[in-house]
């Protein structure tokens, strides 16, 4: 873009999840970003305290990644992957496979986090359905769980506002509370001590409401991003994986915004220990600068569907885009990044102060929660009577004309930095944040 783009933007472009008509009064534009920031057309840098949305982990403009898309674009803009690939493609699955746990060596590529969701809701279906149990059908997701817009993530999400416009939607769905009491958890440091009881409430449903054998796979993220921020409660997540074993039940980690360090490992479920069947993930999966999504499967997933195929092709599924060759030299590009850089231990290493610059926002104006792990964190402030949201609202416009781009979800208010971020620019955010609230009525 260049500077002219500083003019008011047309009406053509019909902005996602934006208040369209509010935003041309205001239209929040950047034209660069370098590292920890944007910038405006007129050269304002803005602290970008949220990643873009949870995905340039690596900092903005790494030039490992740009040097590999400028590279990739001028040798092979686009070969498609139906019937026919490249190299690198290969290579990005094989990578991408040593960064899961072990046994989830396979990778199906798409182009979002949506499609890494809706695409490992297929083959949940399909894989039963090879191994002759074809009555497993049904999906359980979460309260406050977000798994894009597709109307498989859409259905397994847990966000009702999103739904909202779009029924009838999946069917054959159910959806676990959220693992969260504030009265024991209220501005826990990471995991909650309290709260593995939570997940007893999936063994309560399959006892009560489903026959166990009609349930196709259980999704949630391991750490609840965009519905406020939300780590699971110790033992929570071996809970869960218990009983989805008992039962043949796959589980799935949406992982589109925990992958890639966000929790100090590539993946939650390697932070947290505990193994998936499947895992979803996007965003920094090229630092963002590509869309690309995957879905990582355990091996005997694809064999189970493989051996029982009733054509030559086992899936029928996939985009056009699928491992587009740009995506690929990105997402090898971001990978060899973050080892080179050093920033998943990075990450482990400035937690502590994270977690202790987040916490000391306990006693600042509106503030009745905060939660924290690895480098994210969610604020949740006090709503204004009858007006949900308003407040975080302002409190995100306010920061951003203090020169920090802070997303609020509701009245919460989500962290998310790129890795890199340093000690100061850690203090700087929470003391802004601090600052921003007092001043809000
Ligand atoms: C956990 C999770 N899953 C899925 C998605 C959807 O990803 P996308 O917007 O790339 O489709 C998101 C997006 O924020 C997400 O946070």
């Amino acid at each position: 873009m260049t500077a002219s783009a500083s003019a008011q933007p047309r009406d053509a472009f019909w902005m996602p999840f934006t208040p369209n008509r509010a935003f041309r009064q205001s239209p929040r534009l950047f034209v660069r970003a370098q590292g920890m920031h944007y910038f405006t057309p007129e050269g304002r840098p803005i602290l970008d305290t949220l990643a873009g949305l949870w995905c340039v982990n690596a900092g903005h403009g790494h030039p490992r990644i740009v040097r590999a898309i400028q590279a990739q674009a001028a040798e092979l803009d686009f070969v498609s992957s139906f019937n026919m690939s490249h190299p690198l493609a290969f290579e990005a699955a094989a990578r991408l496979t040593s960064l899961a746990p072990a046994g989830l060596g396979r990778v199906f590529f798409s182009n979002s986090g949506s499609e890494a969701v809706d695409t490992a809701l297929k083959i949940a279906r399909a894989y039963h359905r090879a191994r002759g149990e074809g009555g497993r059908i049904r999906f359980i997701g979460r309260a406050k769980g977000y798994h894009g817009v597709g109307w498989g993530g859409l259905s397994v999400g847990g966000l009702a506002r999103h739904k909202r416009e779009f029924t009838p939607l999946l069917g054959d769905v159910d959806h676990l509370a959220l693992p969260y009491d504030p009265r024991s958890s209220a501005f826990t440091r990471g995991q909650p001590e309290h709260g593995a009881h939570f997940a007893d409430e999936l063994e309560s449903l399959l006892a009560t409401i489903h026959d166990p054998a009609t349930v196709a796979a259980v999704i949630v993220e391991p750490v609840i991003g965009s519905g406020g921020v939300y780590p699971p409660p110790k033992r929570y997540l071996e809970r869960l994986r218990e009983i989805c074993d008992r039962h043949g039940i796959l589980l799935i980690f949406d992982e589109v915004i925990t992958g890639f360090g966000r929790l100090g490992a590539p993946f939650a479920a390697r932070a947290l220990n505990v193994s998936p069947d499947m895992i979803c993930c996007a965003k920094g999966l090229t630092n963002g600068s590509v869309p690309m999504g995957a879905t990582i499967t355990r091996d005997d997933i694809f064999e189970a569907i493989a051996a029982r195929a009733t054509s030559a092709i086992e899936l029928f599924h996939g985009y056009t885009y699928s491992a587009h060759p740009l995506a690929c030299a990105a997402a090898l590009a971001a990978m060899a990044a973050y080892e080179e850089d050093g920033l998943f231990g990075r990450v482990r290493t400035l937690a502590p102060m994270w977690a202790e610059s987040a916490h000391s926002l306990k006693d600042a104006r509106h503030v009745c929660d905060v939660r924290s792990i690895g480098l994210l964190a969610g604020v949740d402030l006090q709503p204004r009577e009858g007006a949900n949201g308003a407040r975080g609202a302002e409190v995100g416009q306010r920061c951003f004309e203090a020169g920090m781009l802070v997303r609020n979800s509701g009245d919460t208010m989500l962290l998310s930095p790129p890795l890199i971020i340093s000690e100061e620019q850690i203090a700087h955010v929470f003391e802004t944040l601090r600052r921003v609230l007092e001043a809000t009525p």
